[in-house]
């Protein structure tokens, strides 16, 4: 996401002292802390991989660690991502395909990954002192400074950036794998602090997976486990920038997730558009010569765009009706959101007309589609 999105973190830290309850002695503060559940912003889960024999490795650089069965860092190797040929060997590992056999998205054959440390907040792009800024760091600080302890009544649920909600009923592996990783970590976190109900807080991408796991939970263990939600800056409903990742601008930069290729791939690419439900159906969101889009009008921007049928068809079938039915998981809920952050309301293409490219996908495995 972009970085003025970023800046709206620091006004999480005004919200620490709601997090107590109400306690009359200090020496009882500890004891008195409802357990507090951190589901972070976009890049800022950590990801590792392992190669098999299977991997098509588009080099011999890239091939170097296949078969070894040792887990590697893919994201975020800050030190592999200095190293230019080290980010093309990246971008080819970190990328989904969609299956159509499978109706899902998976890691490209031969690369196996998982996130890591699941339930701790250290685990949120530690290694990067910039990128613990971003990923709730000063808030993680600020927390510890009332009294919450990593692992006893502070927890962090990071998950795979490149995964995001389907439709219910569609095949969506680790977006429900990260649903259950929840649910039991919010039990944990309240029957570790005397059945106390958890405060779940999120920070923009993190808010679009918190709500639809709260959506998707049954209506009584929410009520019961979860004392408020706090989504801070873009949740749900979706920011019109993400077009511009998405889509017509969409080009090249020097890290490896604003590759058109990487970038396009993810499902969690979807996610951002602009809901219809949030942003209406007549405010142009991206201004061209020949035509308008408003949120609606999102298939045929992607296909403007240069995606192909079958990726528009995967934004219809899994992301929108998602996008549809945004709603409030009815817990208390309280929305943060920065004021006087520069925030992009509408894109406008000045001098090019209209599509871009008009790339067909590329077949690559036979099974699997990309583009
Ligand atoms: C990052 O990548 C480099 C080079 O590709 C590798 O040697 C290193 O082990 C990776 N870092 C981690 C933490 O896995
Ligand atoms: C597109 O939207 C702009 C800004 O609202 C408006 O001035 C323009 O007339 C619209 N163009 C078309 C082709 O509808």
């Amino acid at each position: 996401m972009d970085k003025p999105q970023w800046l709206c973190l620091s006004r999480l830290l005004v919200l620490a002292p709601f997090f107590l309850v109400r306690s009359t002695s200090a020496s009882h503060q500890r004891e008195a802390l409802h357990p507090v559940v951190l589901v972070p912003g976009f890049s800022c889960g950590q990801i590792e991989a392992r190669l098999t024999e299977a991997y098509d490795s588009p080099s011999p650089l890239c091939a170097l660690r296949k078969g070894g069965g040792r887990w590697f860092r893919l994201w975020k190797n800050s030190t592999a991502l200095q190293d230019l040929p080290n980010v093309s060997c990246f971008a080819d590992q970190l990328r989904l395909v969609y299956d159509p056999t499978a109706g899902n998205y998976r890691n490209v054959p031969g690369v196996q990954t998982r996130v890591v440390s699941f339930g701790s907040t250290r685990g949120f792009l530690s290694d990067d002192p910039a990128d613990k800024e971003i990923c709730m760091g000063t808030f993680v600080a600020a927390l510890e400074r009332i009294g919450y302890k990593d692992g006893e009544d502070l927890f962090g649920a990071p998950y795979d950036l490149r995964h995001a909600p389907a439709a219910p009923g569609l095949p969506n592996r680790e977006f429900s794998m990260f649903c259950r990783s929840l649910m039991a970590l919010v039990e944990h976190a309240s029957t570790r602090n005397g059945g106390r109900p958890v405060i779940l807080v999120s920070h923009s991408q993190g808010g679009l997976l918190a709500l639809e796991f709260l959506n998707r939970s049954p209506l009584a263990w929410r009520r019961r486990l979860v004392k408020h939600f706090f989504m801070a800056s873009t949740g749900a409903g979706g920011i019109v920038v993400a077009m511009k990742g998405k889509g017509l601008a969409a080009r090249d930069g020097g890290d490896v997730l604003s590759m058109r290729r990487v970038k396009r791939s993810f499902e969690s690419a979807f996610a951002g558009l602009p809901s219809p439900a949030a942003f209406g159906h007549e405010t142009p969101l991206v201004v061209t010569r020949a035509r308008n889009y408003t949120a609606r009008d999102m298939p045929g921007f992607l296909a403007a765009a240069g995606l192909p049928a079958v990726a528009v068809g995967l934004y219809l079938s899994r992301a929108l009706p998602v996008a549809l039915n945004l709603r409030a998981p009815l817990v208390p809920m309280t929305c943060v959101n920065g004021v006087g952050v520069p925030t992009v309301e509408r894109l406008v293409w000045c001098c090019t007309g209209t599509a871009t490219s008009t790339r067909s996908p590329r077949w690559r495995t036979g099974t699997a589609t990309e583009w």
